[in-house]
């Protein structure tokens, strides 16, 4: 069953950017998602997509393994955008000529516009000129039959094509991005004019059509849902919530691994705000035998999954017959797992690694086709306040990664109050929701300091705040110098044990956002 009367599909060949044509044209209220290009003609019949585009990708379409779609796509009688990569290969596809280009386009180059009408409607022709955004190493050298050309830049003669019959249009540029200035009109024109699509996808009616499927599935079965108190898990409870009430229990572990007050507060909220059935297991003695003088971070890690797992397991198990859990997985981690072009995923995705296969559990994941900001718009419309809607990420092995090496009971005190400090300053000054995520890292090898007349030889904390639209990269956060500086020396006067702190200003890659 599909959920979404109209649809744009985008055939994937590998771009950096294919993620933002999806969320482009999902913030034109309609509907869109991507696929590989190994999708097969049926496939994509029976989705019975109103159009389809085909994205840019490394490759060159001249090459003996270039990624290649079907070219019964143009056989369908659907509207076909192809973008750099995809423009070149509708060229090819359809009998025209692509080839190395002598000067290669990246980033900003001047548009000049030869036809008004199609994905054009609305702006000027030559001598006005449009800010777009190039990257490609082969240009179009002879437009396929049927083509004509509709806008030129300085190093292509065919920025942009149309056919004058069918409604397949080629842009050398990318729309997706916004170094074009004209990208969302270009999309906008693509997928209402020539798509004849309607702005009818909002969150209220993914809602709607998500209840059903979910009340559809689960029947008079019981689900479970772990619940940490991040975004993705309390919007994930409140939908499937308001789809089967109280056939839903969710399983709140707390592996003293958290912030200071944070149980408390996703309890009291889910309990008295949303009538949620919540189980909450302190399992805080439990976990921190299970760490006591393991050093190695992925011991760490692997300790604290395989110990969430047991004790989830355990309560669920006291609860009869389940036949379903509840997860968050997000469209990106969908995305990412995927096989693409012979190469591995970047990473295989389990959000709460190998519960579904050990239990033997059916999976409903009702946001496996949302970004995070639509998550968060979804949340809201929930009713979800917002508190818990913008909060920054908060990994699952909790403090247990923000302090390096061994933890102990008197490490997560230091750790927890820096935090405690970090969060409070971040807030106050309005940064909170600026970065993508600030939190404190303690680092314990000891310094030598002075306070007061006497020499000191303590901690060090780090300082790390990153600015990211979806964690796969991220810079350091350039925070005010005067916020830095409260920050640190309110940690180092207010708790005990530290004498140092330090501003990480490492990006990802190489670096990575926690420390472990
Ligand atoms: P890294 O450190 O890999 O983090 O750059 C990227 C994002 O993921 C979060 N993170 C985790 N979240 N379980 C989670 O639920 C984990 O094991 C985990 N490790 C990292 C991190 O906080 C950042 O937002």
């Amino acid at each position: 069953m599909s959920l979404h009367s109209e649809k744009i599909i985008i055939i994937d060949f590998g771009s950096q950017t294919t993620q933002l044509i999806a969320r482009r044209i999902r913030e034109q209220k309609v509907y869109s998602e991507i696929h590989p290009y190994t999708i097969t003609l049926a496939e994509i019949q029976q989705m019975q997509p109103s159009g389809i585009v085909l994205s840019g990708g490394p490759a060159s379409v001249y090459d003996n393994d270039a990624p290649i779609s079907d070219p019964g796509i143009f056989e369908l009688g659907i509207p076909v955008l192809g973008i750099c990569y995809g423009a070149q290969l509708m060229m090819q596809q359809l009998g025209g000529r692509v080839e190395m280009a002598e000067h290669r386009e990246f980033g900003k180059a001047e548009l000049k516009i030869l036809y008004t009408g199609g994905i054009f409607a609305g702006m000027e022709t030559d001598p006005a000129k449009y800010q777009v955004w190039m990257s490609h190493g082969d240009r179009v050298e002879q437009a396929a039959p049927g083509f004509v050309a509709t806008a030129t830049s300085d190093h292509s003669p065919y920025a942009a094509l149309r056919h004058e019959d069918k409604p397949f249009v080629a842009v050398q540029f990318h729309p997706e991005v916004i170094h074009t200035l004209i990208g969302t009109d270009v999309l906008r024109n693509f997928i209402f004019d020539l798509c004849g699509c309607h702005p009818e996808w909002t969150m209220h009616s993914f809602i709607d059509a998500t209840v059903k499927d979910i009340r559809d599935k689960v029947g008079k079965d019981k689900v479970i849902c772990a619940l940490s108190g991040g975004v993705d898990s309390s919007v994930t409870a409140a939908l499937v919530h308001r789809a089967i009430g109280d056939q839903l229990t969710c399983i709140y572990v707390n592996n003293g691994l958290m912030r200071t007050g944070e149980s408390e507060s996703v309890l009291s909220f889910f309990r008295q705000k949303t009538h949620l059935r919540v189980i909450d297991i302190d399992a805080t003695p439990y976990f921190l035998k299970e760490l006591e003088g393991v050093a190695d971070p992925e011991e760490k890690r692997k300790r604290i999954g395989f110990g969430f797992i047991k004790i989830f397991e355990e309560e669920a198990g006291k609860l009869g017959e389940v036949k379903f859990l509840a997860q968050g997985t997000l469209y990106p981690d969908v995305i990412e797992s995927v096989v693409f072009h012979g190469k591995a995923p970047i990473k295989s995705h389990h959000n709460v690694g190998g519960l579904p296969e050990r239990m033997q559990l059916d999976l409903i994941e009702p946001l496996r086709e949302l970004f995070k900001d639509e998550v968060r718009e979804l949340g809201l419309e929930l009713g979800l306040p917002e508190e818990a809607i913008y909060r920054q990420p908060f990994p699952g092995p909790g403090l247990g990664i923000r302090i390096m090496g061994a933890v102990t009971a008197e490490r997560l005190n230091i750790v927890r109050q820096a935090d405690v400090i970090v969060l409070e300053e971040m807030k106050k000054s309005g940064w909170y929701r600026k970065v993508w995520q600030s939190f404190a890292v303690l680092l314990p090898i000891q310094t030598v300091g002075v306070m007061g007349d006497g020499r000191t030889y303590e901690n060090v904390i780090a300082l790390r705040s990153v600015d990211s639209r979806d964690a796969m990269t991220a810079d350091w956060s350039q925070l005010p110098y005067d916020l830095i500086g409260r920050i640190s020396s309110r940690i180092i006067n207010e708790v005990r044990g530290v004498n140092r702190v330090v501003y990480d200003i490492s990006s990802k890659p190489p670096s990575t956002i926690e420390w472990e």
